[in-house]
């Protein structure tokens, strides 16, 4: 089983991703936890360059970047993890991350994203994809808070997370039984009820 999370800068996946990695395991699961970009030393070495705030990457370079990393990450990583035993892996942002980024907020097309992805990944797609809301304020403020210096994609302008916002509300529409849409605007703890809650109703056996 794969589960990606999504959501913008700032909106608690991974402390979610934690508490949910600490849950699965104590189940029995065989749980791997990975992340995009990056997740493999190319994947790493790709990620230092695409959030460099120094990078100057057309939004369509900036594209095929993030997709290198996710081809190596599925074929490294996430493949063989899945042929496991009860295997379940996690992963901070997959594929529609570049569907709302850089085919929403980039506006290189929704359409033109999904289809390239599907290729990079080679049609794998998650079984279930949590989708944590928040809007531009509370994600600005949680960030200032973890006070680190904001990163390339961090600098970019209130308009620009709006439209990524908008992009993962049709994101939910679209794929309406894939994606699920989570209040993250609550503490941890209601957050990671709602967590739970969708991922249990998928779970293959309960042990
Ligand atoms: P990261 O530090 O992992 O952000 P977060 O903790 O919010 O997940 O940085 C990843 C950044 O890259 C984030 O701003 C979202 C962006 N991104 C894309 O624009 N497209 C993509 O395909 C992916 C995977 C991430």
């Amino acid at each position: 089983m794969l589960i990606s999370f999504e959501g913008i800068d700032g909106s608690g996946k991974s402390t979610q991703l934690a508490r949910t990695v600490a849950w699965l395991k104590s189940l029995g699961y065989d749980v791997l936890l990975t992340r995009e970009p990056g997740g493999t030393a190319a994947g790493e070495q790709i990620r230092a360059q695409l959030l460099d705030p120094r990078s100057h990457l057309s939004p369509r370079a900036e594209f095929l970047l993030y997709s290198a990393s996710r081809a190596q990450l599925v074929d490294e990583v996430l493949l063989p993890h899945l042929r496991k035993p009860r295997a379940i892996a996690l992963v901070d942002r997959f594929a529609d991350s570049s569907t709302v980024y850089q085919g929403g907020g980039r506006e290189l097309g929704i359409e033109e994203v999904e289809a390239v992805n599907m290729f990079v990944t080679g049609n794998l797609s998650p079984d279930l994809t949590l989708y944590l809301d928040v809007d531009y304020a509370t994600s600005v403020s949680r960030r200032e808070r973890a006070g680190s210096e904001p990163d390339r994609l961090e600098r970019s302008p209130r308009e620009f997370f709006e439209s990524v916002r908008e992009a993962y509300w049709e994101l939910c529409e679209r794929h309406a039984a894939r994606v699920r849409r989570i209040d993250a605007s609550g503490d941890e703890d209601t957050v990671f009820a709602q967590v739970q809650a969708a991922i249990a109703e998928r779970l293959p056996v309960k042990p």
